[in-house]
């Protein structure tokens, strides 16, 4: 008799009512009958309304702002930070190592330098740039709830000469509600540079797309497609085409150029052709999508806020977890890949 088995029932439980997503991890959320009967499209359908709720309450994001979200799922704002910080933003990101991990997907590297209180002597530029609350604002708005987003230097180097495949090339959505993700380009991104995609108004809950996740929701626990089956559903082109979404559409935009998405539109990298290292300040937000507040955040608590990736970091050597992101030591944010 598993003597934990008492515990991690109460965790699922409280999982369902929560942001969990994985049908695997959590047997509750992938349990075919119980989705059968709904509860998965329930969960889709709650999570849409409170985030329109907890929208609604949100001050200080422009109308423009707003508009350009709800049309599309994203904002983008070039010409973001005024010239001479972004140069030098730019001079203290490139021009010195920094503490950074990796991990590797396929033949994509992702590099992580946190942007956290215990790099801001180092990096004083970057993390006023991303610690700004107008942008902390409108990464809350995209998201659908405020809080206190996680904040790093990510660099992502592409090496198409290995041929196995980066699961992020494919198109899907991160989870099954509104979370942001905001990205404030270092350099030109070309379309050549593995571009981000959207597929632009993706992020609406239509019928259509409700009933595709009811359909989902019942096989996606015995899905072969790792991702797919954590939740982070994938799609393709016609699939997509078939929900009345618009096609998908690469964002490549000038240096200094912030783009804030609503990671449940649908969304991937572009394969790369070239061999392409790029750097870019990100933040991410996903909190428990069914509160019906704005705010009350663990993470944003002092003490918390700006070390959560060193807290992560901490707990997963305390109880003797893997972390997937191996330290690299000191590198420069456009090196090439240690991993
Ligand atoms: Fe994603």
């Amino acid at each position: 008799m598993n003597l934990l088995a008492p515990i991690s029932a109460v965790g699922w439980v409280t999982g369902v009512f929560g942001a969990e997503k994985s049908f695997v991890a959590n047997p509750i959320i992938g349990n075919a009958k119980l989705n059968e009967w709904g509860l998965h499209r329930a969960r889709v359908k709650t999570a849409e309304r409170m985030a329109r709720l907890r929208r609604g309450m949100m001050t200080g994001v422009s109308d423009a702002d707003k508009a350009a979200y709800n049309r599309d799922g994203f904002v983008i704002k070039e010409n973001y930070l005024p010239d001479d910080v972004f140069k030098r933003v730019r001079d203290e990101v490139f021009d010195q190592p920094l503490p950074a991990r990796e991990m590797r997907q396929g033949q994509t590297v992702t590099r992580m330098i946190p942007l956290s209180h215990a790099n801001r002597t180092l990096l004083p530029e970057a993390t006023t740039a991303a610690w700004d609350k107008g942008l902390n604002r409108l990464t809350g708005y995209v998201a659908g709830r405020t809080g206190a987003p996680i904040h790093f230097i990510q660099t992502v180097i592409a090496e198409p000469s290995r041929k196995k495949a980066d699961p992020q090339t494919a198109l899907h959505a991160d989870t099954f509600h509104s979370t942001s993700k905001f990205w404030l380009f270092l350099h030109d991104v070309d379309v050549e540079d593995s571009p981000f995609i959207f597929a632009p108004g993706s992020h609406k809950l239509t019928p259509q797309r409700l009933a595709w996740e009811y359909e989902q929701s019942l096989t996606a626990r015995a899905e072969k497609r790792a991702h797919h089956s954590y939740g982070s559903f994938r799609i393709n082109a016609d699939q997509m085409e078939a929900l009345g979404y618009q096609p998908p559409r690469q964002v490549a935009v000038p240096a200094n150029t912030l783009v804030v998405a609503d990671t449940y539109g649908f969304h991937s990298r572009s394969p790369s052709s070239k061999p392409t290292i790029r750097t870019e300040l990100h933040g991410h937000l996903r909190r428990n999508p069914f509160a019906p507040w704005n705010g009350l955040d663990l993470q944003g608590l002092p003490g918390i806020n700006h070390r959560q990736l060193e807290i992560n970091n901490w707990w997963l050597v305390k109880t003797g977890q893997k972390n997937i992101w191996r330290d690299v030591g000191m590198v420069r944010a456009n090196a090439e890949a240690e991993v």
